[in-house]
């Protein structure tokens, strides 16, 4: 199977979570620390090996484009007071990657976001990365998810155990074994379910490989949940009605490791605080505040 390169990175949405933040600013160029969230993304594809990103975008995201560019005047003002390490950070985003962008037009679910990805990818495998999904750098993944893939073929995603009553913000996951522990074969898919209806507590967290016939299955895939073309049902349908030899099958790796939800206000503010104690600039002062202040709060 060819290798992937590409990664496609939906970022159409509104952010209502995070209003009046999100306004104006792209929810995804919140700060994680002093890092926008999006970039955490970028350099996770990166450092997997994908330098080819495709932004599927939407309108008032400028400000997400004007970060992965140059900016000279900035690089000049900077340059002229001989702050190195500054212009570092202001170059760092746009020598990342090879960044793309296609705009999603009316936005009509995170499949149709995908499929506008498919003049781009052509008849490659790919990568699909959710920009509210923010894999702590310690916990990568891609790379296993790779082995899935080149071992079993088809399409692989991740998925990672939730409480019950938390399996109604995810795609959940009916699932059976294989001979590796962190694997499992996925035989159906359920988007959003309540609690009651859920085959399982395995939540889909946003990383994706898919074969190309993924393009194929979501041309075809009739709106879903909340009226949307839902990814969670043309990974369905690559799961259940198609071979592997056409291009179909579904794998999962199983995730332990620590993960974010930037579109969540709470999870956010865990990911703004645990990353911002492993910072060696950062960590040591911020957390012998931490202490002090998680005392003073008690039980
Ligand atoms: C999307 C997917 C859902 C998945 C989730 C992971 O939902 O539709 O299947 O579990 O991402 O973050 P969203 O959170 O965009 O509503």
């Amino acid at each position: 199977m060819a290798k992937v390169t590409k990664v496609v990175v939906p970022v159409a949405g509104y952010g209502t979570r995070f209003l009046p933040a999100t306004k104006a600013t792209p929810k995804e160029m919140l700060p994680v620390v002093d890092k926008p969230a999006i970039q955490y993304v970028v350099e996770e594809a990166v450092a997997a090996g994908l330098s080819d990103v495709l932004f599927i975008t939407g309108r008032s995201k400028r400000a997400l484009e004007d970060h992965f560019d140059s900016s000279p005047e900035l690089e000049a003002e900077l340059s002229k007071q001989n702050k190195d390490e500054l212009i570092k950070k202001v170059k760092d985003p746009a020598d990342l990657a090879n960044i793309h962008f296609v705009r999603q037009g009316t936005p009509q679910g995170l499949g149709h976001a995908v499929f506008m990805a498919k003049q781009h990818v052509g008849h490659e495998p790919f990568a699909v990365l959710l920009g509210d999904d923010l894999i702590d750098p310690r916990d990568y993944v891609l790379k296993k998810m790779f082995e899935v893939q080149e071992n079993f073929g088809g399409s692989v995603v991740l998925l990672m155990e939730v409480k019950p009553e938390e399996i109604h913000l995810y795609g959940s996951a009916q699932v059976e074994k294989t001979n590796d522990d962190a694997v499992v074969k996925v035989v159906d898919l359920v988007e959003k379910p309540n609690q009651k209806d859920a085959p399982s507590n395995y939540a889909v967290i946003g990383r994706y490989l898919f074969n190309p016939k993924v393009f194929e299955v979501l041309e075809k895939t009739k709106p879903g949940k909340n009226g949307e073309i839902q990814l969670t049902d043309a990974m369905k349908t690559l799961a259940k009605d198609i071979s592997p030899a056409e291009g179909g099958g579904l794998h999962a790796v199983i995730f332990k490791g620590r993960r974010y939800d930037t579109g969540d206000k709470l999870s956010y503010l865990q990911s703004v605080v645990q990353l911002a104690v492993e910072r060696e600039d950062l960590g040591p002062e911020f957390k012998k505040w931490l202490k002090k202040f998680t005392g003073e709060l008690g039980n």
